[in-house]
């Protein structure tokens, strides 16, 4: 009989499935060491998710996969924690890619994105965040746009700064509305422009996500800057997302580029779960009559044959900006309103998503 080697069980571990997901548990980066000795095997995972049945669940496939391979007589799995992600200070070269990082996080990772900047993007992602937190969900903000942060406006935290936390001296996220927020806007001054260079956004960003006393989340919401650039390559290297959620308004201009952005997250394999059209169109308060102040939109014929469901369209509403721009979002300030049952859909229409993909993930057809 052919010898056991660690090569012959690296690629049998590869073909074992995270719980819950598709993906396999070599490239989640979670085998930490292998080991092959005279049919005796010893798996080493590193392991951040703290659900003790994920952690059997792991140890369990593990163990069976491994036991069923030709040539081995016994099997040790150990489930440990993952060495912690030291993040270089600004000005220190760019760390290598830290092994894709879920379950130590939040159970649920979402971003919300767009290709052309403007368009609503911390808009949409502060109301599903408030909206989530509403029914009962443990929800972190992350405000990904280290340029020009938006989340101290919106959650109406101007001017505050993180205090210190846990014996290690993490900071706390700040608290509003039920969301625990985190941006690069509670650390610099506001009206100061802040230019990083690529690597350094990188950096700062892995800093907010793994440096900072989240507590334990049901999800995390990751507010993009505008574009395909190191904020979104940075969290697609780091992070296994469940999906981002692309903003457009309904004009050319924009609709173009969400369409890249749309084929830039698929290419670096976080699904789109949808697209939100914003600014759709504007309902007059006095008669209700709607006008498509666009012209007729083209969203939905441009995305649909994308693959991609367009979950939402949001009117243009004055009592957005004004709500907004002192903190409220409008889910809280005015929940009865049409921006507000829109974004309540949209929040509804996101979670759905997630949960029909895991189904999917847990009994593939
Ligand atoms: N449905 C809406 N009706 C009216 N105003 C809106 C609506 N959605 C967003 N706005 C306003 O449009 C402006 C831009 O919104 P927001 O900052 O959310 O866009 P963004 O895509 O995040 O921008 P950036 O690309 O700079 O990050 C804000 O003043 C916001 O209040
Ligand atoms: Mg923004």
């Amino acid at each position: 009989m052919s010898e056991i080697t660690a090569e012959k069980v690296r690629e049998a571990l590869a073909g074992v499935p995270y719980p819950g997901f598709r993906r396999d548990i070599v490239s989640f980066g979670i085998v930490r060491h292998v080991a092959a000795c005279n049919g005796a095997v010893r798996v080493q995972l590193a392991v951040s998710a703290t659900d003790e049945d994920v952690r059997r669940q792991l140890r369990e496939n593990v163990e069976k996969t491994v036991s069923a391979l030709p040539g081995v007589s016994q099997v040790t799995v150990e489930v440990g924690q993952p060495a912690p992600a030291r993040l270089p200070a600004a000005g220190e070269p760019e760390t290598k890619a830290e092994p894709k990082d879920r379950p130590a996080l939040a159970g649920m990772i979402l971003g919300v994105a767009s290709g052309k900047g403007g368009v609503g993007k911390s808009t949409v992602a502060v109301n599903m965040a408030v909206s989530m937190a509403r029914r009962g969900l443990r929800v972190g903000f992350l405000d990904a746009d280290v340029h020009g942060p938006s989340a101290p406006l919106l959650f109406g935290l101007e001017g505050r700064r993180p205090e210190r936390a846990d014996a290690s001296g993490r900071p706390l996220p700040l608290e509003a509305h039920g969301v625990k927020i985190m941006s690069m806007g509670f650390f610099v001054e506001k009206d100061n422009a802040v230019i990083w260079r690529g690597p350094i956004v990188g950096n700062f960003i892995r800093q907010l996500l793994s440096d900072v006393a989240w507590g334990e989340l049901d999800v995390l919401l990751i507010d993009f800057p505008p574009g395909t650039g190191d904020a979104q390559l940075t969290i697609s290297q780091t992070l296994v997302m469940d999906g981002t959620v692309i903003v457009t308004t309904p004009n050319e201009l924009a609709l173009v580029d969400a369409v890249k952005g749309i084929s830039m997250f698929q290419k670096v394999e976080i699904p789109v779960l949808g697209v939100v059209e914003n600014m759709a169109f504007f309902a007059c308060p006095h008669c209700a009559k709607k006008t498509e102040i666009f012209g007729e939109s083209r969203v939905a014929a441009r995305i649909e044959p994308l693959g991609v469901p367009v979950i939402g369209r949001i009117p243009i509403d004055p009592r957005v900006v004004a709500e907004s721009d002192s903190g409220r979002p409008v889910v809280v300030a005015d929940p009865e309103g049409a921006p507000a049952r829109a974004f309540e859909e949209i929040t509804a229409a996101v979670l759905g998503a997630v949960d029909r993909r895991r189904g999917a993930a847990e009994h593939p057809a």
